[in-house]
C-alpha cells in the first residue's frame, strides 16, 4: 500500500489565540503563521497538510480518527489536553499513525502539572520548548520516520 503524502496538524485548546496569548511564553506568531510554516515545511518534502484547531476535545478526536484513511502521520500540540486527556491519547494510539508531539514552551521547566504528558509515549517525535520553529523541526523528523530514514 502506498503511504499518503499528507500530514494532519492538530492544535488543541487556546492555540487559536497564539500571537496575543501570553506572548512572553508563546511568542507573537499566530496560528495562521504556524499553519503556513508547517505547510511550507511539509511541501519541501512533497507532503501536504490538513490543519485543525479546536477548543472542543471531540472535534480533535474526530479529526484524528479521520486521518486513518488519508494521512501518513500527525503533528500535534495538544495544549492543555496534554496533561489531562486519556481520550486524546487513546485516539492517537487507536489510529496507529506516527505522531510528533510539539510544545512551544518548555513544559518541563514550568508548573509541575505540566510535567506529565499523556501523549508522550504514543509519540515517536518530541519537540519541546523550541518555540514556533519547533513545529518545523517536528515535520522534518516525522517525515524522516514516515519515509524510513529514522526510527524516530
Ligand atoms: C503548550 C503547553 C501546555 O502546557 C499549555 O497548556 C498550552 C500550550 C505549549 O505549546 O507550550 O496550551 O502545549
Amino acid at each position: 500500500m502506498t503511504v499518503p503524502h499528507r500530514l494532519l496538524l492538530v492544535n488543541g485548546p487556546n492555540l487559536n489565540l497564539l500571537g496575543t496569548r501570553e506572548p512572553g511564553i508563546y511568542g507573537s506568531q499566530t496560528l495562521a503563521d504556524v499553519v503556513q510554516l508547517v505547510t511550507d515545511a511539509a511541501a519541501a518534502h512533497g507532503f501536504d497538510v490538513r490543519a485543525v484547531q479546536s477548543n472542543h476535545e471531540g472535534v480533535l478526536l474526530d479529526a484524528i480518527h479521520d486521518a486513518r484513511t488519508d494521512c501518513a502521520g500527525i503533528v500535534i500540540n495538544p495544549a492543555g489536553l496534554t496533561h489531562t486527556s486519556v481520550v486524546l491519547r487513546d485516539a492517537l494510539s487507536a489510529v496507529a499513525l506516527p505522531v510528533a508531539e510539539v510544545h512551544i514552551s518548555d513544559v518541563r521547566e514550568r508548573e509541575p502539572f505540566r510535567h506529565h504528558s499523556y501523549v508522550a509515549d504514543v509519540a515517536v517525535v518530541h519537540v519541546i520548548g523550541e518555540g514556533v520553529p519547533g513545529y518545523v523541526t517536528a515535520v522534518g523528523r516525522l517525515i524522516d520516520v514516515i519515509t524510513g530514514q529514522s526510527e524516530g
